[in-house]
């Protein structure tokens, strides 16, 4: 190996599902310790970059760097959003990839599919929020919206929540209710997943866990389905009646400095001055560090609304890193072999 080779590994979807990386327990840890790292100061996290290329569409690419100290690793998510693909081309609208550095030298050492990781995230953080908020003896969750989203948070909720023996599921379409029930049932085999026929009230009434991951821009959700004692996980943008956030007992958010300031339900309902800070309960980190309780009664109906952290994309590409190294995964991406001018045919090489 020359002096100055420079390699790094690559690391397809597959490599990280067959090395055991949809593990939402390692995806949840690796939130939390990233968050409490985050409020000690142990991670750079600058503004994230967006490229929007159609207004109406909102079809974009986001850069999204965080560095954490203490790991010597630094790490960026490259996510395509493209809205219209899924109706206009039948493909996915979320597709993203990272890279990630060490900073001793500063050279690359993954460059990883971002997908799976990024949907692990969206799924760990309702689940570590789900871990605090919901009932520990919750049996029953109620989906609305069969996407990407929708089923890695039944992967994640079962994993918080491990007495869940039951999944309603109201999407658009019956079609998509039942490839959710045909995707999702083998892997939560102990839970009986069944479509509502699009009922949303079906889906949500006898839910002690709920989850909104849809497309929608519309107030799916009401108040009124919502019985005493539900966790609610919302995902996607405005897909509740402002009557569920009052009707709630506590708001907790990820972070509702972000949140205010996005196109979320709780974000209008601040906008519109219907929502102010002293109606937010807590921050993820009030939980994670103890400073404030979590559920505090059977009866409670509490709103978690998560818009993404995005360095613990990071933390969490880095777990699955450290898995799939570990498992032989990957293949070796030569950067460099040597240095620019010790190439002995660069002379040959060089256009002037
Ligand atoms: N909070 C976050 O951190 C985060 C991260 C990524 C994506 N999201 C958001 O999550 C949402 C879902 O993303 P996805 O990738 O799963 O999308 P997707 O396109 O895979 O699925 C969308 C689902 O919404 C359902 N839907 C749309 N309108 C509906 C209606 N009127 N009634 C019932 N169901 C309806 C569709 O049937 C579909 O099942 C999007 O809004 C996305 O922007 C949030």
């Amino acid at each position: 190996m020359g002096r100055h080779e420079i390699h790094c590994r690559y690391f397809s979807q597959e490599d990280l599902l067959g090395s055991g990386c949809l593990d939402l327990s390692m995806a949840m840890e690796a939130s939390k310790e990233a968050i409490k790292s985050f409020h000690a100061g142990d991670i750079i996290f600058p503004e994230k970059i967006v490229q929007i290329f159609n207004d109406d569409t909102q079809e974009r690419i986001n850069c999204l760097p965080a560095t954490f100290k203490k790991d010597g690793i630094c790490g960026v998510k490259w996510v395509s959003v493209f809205p219209p693909n899924p109706a206009k081309h039948g493909i996915q609208n979320l597709s993203a990839v990272i890279i990630l550095s060490e900073i001793e030298h500063g050279f690359p050492i993954a460059f990883m599919e971002g997908t799976l990781c990024s949907n692990m995230r969206v799924g760990a953080m309702g689940a570590l929020a789900a871990r605090y908020l919901a009932r520990e003896d919750s049996t029953t969750i109620g989906i609305i919206g069969a996407g990407e989203q929708a089923k890695m948070h039944l992967i994640a909720m079962k994993t918080a929540i491990p007495s869940l023996r039951e999944c309603f599921v109201a999407a658009k379409s019956v079609s998509e209710e039942e490839e959710f029930v045909r995707q999702m049932s083998p892997i939560v085999p102990d839970m009986q997943v069944s479509g509502t026929e699009t009922s949303l009230e079906a889906a949500v009434s006898p839910a002690d866990i709920i989850v909104t991951a849809t497309s929608a821009q519309a107030p799916l959700l009401k108040a009124a389905w919502i019985r005493p004692g539900a966790f609610y996980s919302h995902v996607g943008g405005w897909e509740d009646e402002f009557a569920v956030a009052k009707l709630c007992d506590k708001i907790v958010c990820d972070d509702w400095n972000t949140v205010k300031h996005r196109t979320q339900t709780l974000s209008r309902m601040y906008q519109e001055g219907k929502l102010s800070d002293d109606d937010i309960h807590a921050d993820l980190v009030d939980l994670v560090t103890g400073k404030k309780a979590g559920r505090e009664s059977p009866d409670e109906r509490i709103y978690f609304n998560a818009v993404g952290l995005a360095y613990t994309d990071i933390a969490i590409a880095y777990a699955m890193y450290l898995r799939a190294r570990e498992a032989g995964m990957g293949q070796d991406l030569k950067i460099q072999h040597e240095m620019i001018f010790e190439h002995l045919h660069l002379k040959d090489w060089v256009r002037t």
